[in-house]
């Protein structure tokens, strides 16, 4: 072309492709998030003002497009409860009994932020010799308890300025403040914003630290610091919009296995029977997650469900193809989860010869989900906040193991190595895993005596800081790339997306080099 016909735009679109063009071109390589780069866009957007709002399903929308993986060294009800307060979602393991996985739930939806919901207790009879024990035992940095009785109905405050060596053979009794003068709120009347009702309480009632709430039998359901309340309050000015449902509940999803009988068909009563009682206990969304998603287990069970529950948002995988979101997609799922081996513990590529590197795959089914009118996750292999970015050019949302697998909320031993302190992280196809209930994930018979192929490693993560640190770096990077790009929503992120493939040259520049690194970005 002459220079003097030469224009930017036509040579910005000659280099840099939108995805329908990029990914054609580049039909015959499978590409991963590292063989690509997005271009950057003429942008009017800064960072803070993105929006990350995705909606998954009918009823199933996030503030923040994360989701924590089920499996059981990443999510049980403490991961949940943090990442549906940080706006995401946590999917709840199977690898545990039914029962406790109902426990599991349930804790979550239950979950009133900042309420305590088993506050210490002491008894009227207890002398304050005991509780000053007490305290310096289990080393406690508080010091006024809320007294009940047997029945755990509240008698009085046992305020700290009595809790002293000067009155050690007093029984509480004789010191707490009458039921009388202890100002109290009921469960119904925190509302349905209980973290406001308590903050008002607090303002309107000066010098009190500690709001008691009790049901309407006066029996202790709880207790809220003031504390609490003003770093909630704190936070909250800072835009972190957690995911409820409709009842101002934390939103909490649950996997589920395609449990068999012994002659090999599908267990349809258990299933049903397990998912009325998660259903019953509020769950949001289920998920029937396996290797292989596209068979025809995967679809009866997601068609059993579809029928039985019309409006629970169902999220199916794991695939790789076009044809197999079509196919879960026609079963009646919602949502489906991209992805066979690119995650940090995955070894299916290796043991089956088997899987796609993962954004040629999220374009493939991006294309078929478009099409179909279903959603998509982007599930492993996510390691940067740079992948999250470029994933979700393509997907609706991604879904982390290891990056969340450190932080205190996973579930999981802490061992030290070397004066390190790392956190167990284990494939579900891992032996371990497998042999503690997820075989059936990976189409392997739950008998221990044969000998199946693992699919996954045991590994270790090095522990992490709090959950609500490592998204907010993963927060960061994702606005800030959607300021590169002048995407304000996730919608336009996915429209606007341009890309081109990186030499490794370019790969190895992208990262730190030719310096020697005193202190890591993160
Ligand atoms: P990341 O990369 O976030 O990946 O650690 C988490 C995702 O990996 C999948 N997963 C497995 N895949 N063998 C596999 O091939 C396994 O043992 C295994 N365990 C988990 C799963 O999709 C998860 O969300």
């Amino acid at each position: 072309m002459a220079d003097s016909a030469f224009s930017s735009s036509d040579i910005d679109a000659e280099f840099y492709k939108p995805a329908e063009a990029f990914f054609r071109t580049h039909h015959g390589t499978a590409l991963t998030y590292d063989d690509v780069t997005l271009a950057t866009l003429h942008s009017e957007v800064l960072p803070r003002d993105t929006q990350l709002d995705t909606r998954l399903a009918e009823g199933l929308e996030l503030h923040l497009p994360l989701i924590s993986a089920d499996m059981d060294t990443v999510t049980e009800s403490r991961m949940a409860i943090a990442m549906a307060l940080n706006g995401g979602l946590g999917l709840i393991h199977y690898n545990m009994s039914e029962r406790d996985q109902l426990r599991e739930v349930t804790r979550v939806k239950n979950h009133v932020h900042g309420l305590i919901q088993e506050p210490i207790k002491v008894a009227p009879g207890q002398l304050i010799g005991e509780i000053l024990e007490m305290i310096e035992t289990r080393r406690f940095a508080f010091s006024t308890f809320p007294v009940v009785d047997e029945q755990n109905r509240l008698l009085g405050l046992l305020p700290g300025h009595v809790v002293k060596p000067r009155y050690a053979r007093r029984k509480v009794a004789e010191a707490l403040q009458a039921r009388g003068e202890v100002k109290t709120l009921t469960v119904r009347e925190l509302g349905n914003n209980p973290i406001a009702a308590a903050d008002r309480f607090f303002t309107n009632n000066p010098g009190i630290h500690k709001l008691l709430v009790v049901d309407e039998q006066d029996r202790l359901h709880g207790l809220f610091t003031l504390s609490d309340i003003e770093r909630i309050s704190h936070e909250r000015a800072a835009q972190v919009k957690p995911a409820r449902d409709a009842h101002f509940r934390l939103i909490c999803g649950a996997a589920i296995s395609t449990t068999r009988k012994g002659d090999g068909t599908l267990d349809r009563e258990r299933i049903l029977n397990h998912l009325q009682a998660l259903v019953e206990r509020g769950l949001d969304v289920v998920a029937v997650s396996t290797a292989h998603g596209h068979t025809s287990g995967v679809g009866e069970t997601v068609r059993l469900i579809r029928d039985a529950f019309p409006k629970l948002p169902i999220i199916a995988g794991n695939v790789t193809s076009a044809a197999g979101v079509e196919f879960l997609a026609q079963c009646g799922a919602n949502t489906v989860k991209v992805g066979q081996g690119p995650g940090s513990i995955c070894t299916t590529r290796v043991v089956a010869g088997v899987g796609i590197p993962q954004l040629t795959a999220l374009y493939v089914a991006s294309r078929a989900a478009a099409k179909s009118g279903v959603t998509i996750l982007a599930d492993g292999g996510i390691t940067k906040s740079g992948d999250v970015v470029k994933a979700l050019t393509l997907a609706h949302a991604v879904i982390c193991g290891g990056l969340f697998a450190g932080c205190p909320e996973a579930p999981g031993q802490i061992l030290e190595i070397n004066g390190k302190v790392y956190k167990q992280y284990r494939g579900m196809g891992s032996l371990a895993a497998m042999k503690a209930g997820s075989a059936a994930r990976y189409g392997h018979s739950t008998d221990q005596t044969r000998k199946v192929a693992a699919e996954g490693v045991e590994a270790l993560k090095e522990v992490a800081g709090p959950l609500d640190q490592v998204i907010t770096q993963l927060v960061g990077g994702l606005q800030s790339g959607m300021g590169y790009l002048g995407a304000p929503d996730l919608t336009k992120l996915r429209a606007k997306a341009r890309y081109i493939r990186v030499s490794h040259a370019g790969q190895r520049e992208a990262s730190p080099h030719d310096v020697v690194e005193v202190k890591t970005a993160n």
